[in-house]
């Protein structure tokens, strides 16, 4: 059977209006899909379209649409507690039900059964394999994760991340999907608990744990100086990108050489240790030497000055914003 490409995509069924769900449902319904929200009860169903009919306020407010789209994007969706009726003639599924394997296996086996066989299926897990998840199907290669940041009708990013029986052209037509729909997507090569952010996020919640358990600092401190610090770069540029302007030896010379990474050397367990014990320092600088090749060959046509002058204008116009009210 013939992969759906993008441009043929003209309906999506968002499964669970929860925090996700229905904020999904705002930014299809916004792009011109035909939208069908189902959860599991009315009560449940009716809190969704309060906050969709909220975002949309949001929107207009800010300019981004008028009352006009607002209306004709709630034309295009309605909401069901029947699983069959809202999946039955859709191009594109997005399930968001809870981050469960005993559930999300059982939403597959029921969306593979309803769903028409072209159809894809996407899943919002924030940090699920897609494999342990597919296999529940007959259309392993049509089921792909397409994880977004909350929430997804504001926060661009979405990773798109195959499991072991994914095609490409289900990834292909994921990323061109959500690229239609105002996204950026991001592909990951191969999957990985937690995808790409949330994997890191986890080692940046597991290092700020550890200071408050500590009595290094207290979790509003933490908070403060992440946000006032680090955190304003970050919504310019990634980290690599961080270590590349503030170190000119590279990311070993930031990481490794000078001992950022202290877990390289105490008692908090990292990754690299648990891999590979033996190799710790090793495959650390192993690896850090790797990021900074990419990003060297990255930004060989790059003006490092030209950069740093564009981020100064940025984070002071940041703090233009933050100022404001
Ligand atoms: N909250 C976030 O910041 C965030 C961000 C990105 C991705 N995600 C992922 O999105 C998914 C949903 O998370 P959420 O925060 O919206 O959770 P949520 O609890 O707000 O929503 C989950 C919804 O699923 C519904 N549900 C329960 N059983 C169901 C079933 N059998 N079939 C369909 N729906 C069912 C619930 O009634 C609820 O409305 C999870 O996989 C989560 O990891 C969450």
């Amino acid at each position: 059977m013939k992969t759906m490409k993008a441009e043929e995509i003209r309906s999506v069924a968002c499964v669970g209006g929860g925090t996700i769900g229905f904020s999904w449902a705002v930014l299809f319904a916004q792009h011109g899909m035909r939208v069908k929200i189902y959860d599991v009860s009315d009560a449940v169903l009716s809190q969704a379209n309060a906050e969709l009919r909220m975002a949309y306020d949001s929107l207009v407010e800010a300019g981004v649409m008028s009352k006009e789209d607002v209306a004709a994007a709630l034309d295009r969706v309605t909401t069901s507690t029947d699983l069959a009726a809202a999946v039955q003639d859709v191009d594109y599924v997005q399930e968001s039900g809870p981050e469960r394997y005993g559930i999300k296996r059982e939403i597959y086996r029921d969306l593979d059964r309803l769903a028409r066989p072209e159809a894809i299926l996407a899943s919002s897990t924030s940090a699920m394999l897609m494999t342990e998840i597919q296999s529940a199907t007959a259309r392993p290669e049509r089921c792909v994760v397409a994880h977004p940041y909350n929430p997804p009708h504001i926060v661009p990013c979405v990773e798109v991340v195959p499991g072991e029986a994914t095609s490409a052209e289900t990834v292909e037509t994921a990323r061109d999907f959500m690229a239609s729909m105002g996204r950026v997507a991001v592909v990951a090569s191969k999957e990985c608990r937690g995808h790409i952010v949330n994997h890191m996020q986890a080692v940046l919640y597991r290092e700020a744990m550890w200071l408050v358990g500590n009595g290094v600092a207290t979790a509003a401190e933490i908070d403060l100086a992440f946000r006032t610090g680090p955190g304003l770069r970050l919504a310019l540029m990634g980290p690599f990108m961080v270590g590349m302007l503030t170190s000119p030896g590279g990311l070993q010379d930031t990481m490794v050489d000078r001992k950022l990474d202290h877990s390289l050397e105490d008692d908090i367990p990292s990754r690299v240790e648990r891999e590979a014990p033996e190799r710790r320092p090793e495959l650390a600088r192993e690896w850090a030497k790797l990021c900074t090749a990419q990003m060297e060959a990255e930004l060989a046509d790059t003006d490092m000055e030209a950069v740093k002058k564009w981020r100064d204008a940025k984070l002071l116009q940041i703090l233009d914003v933050i100022a404001s009210d």
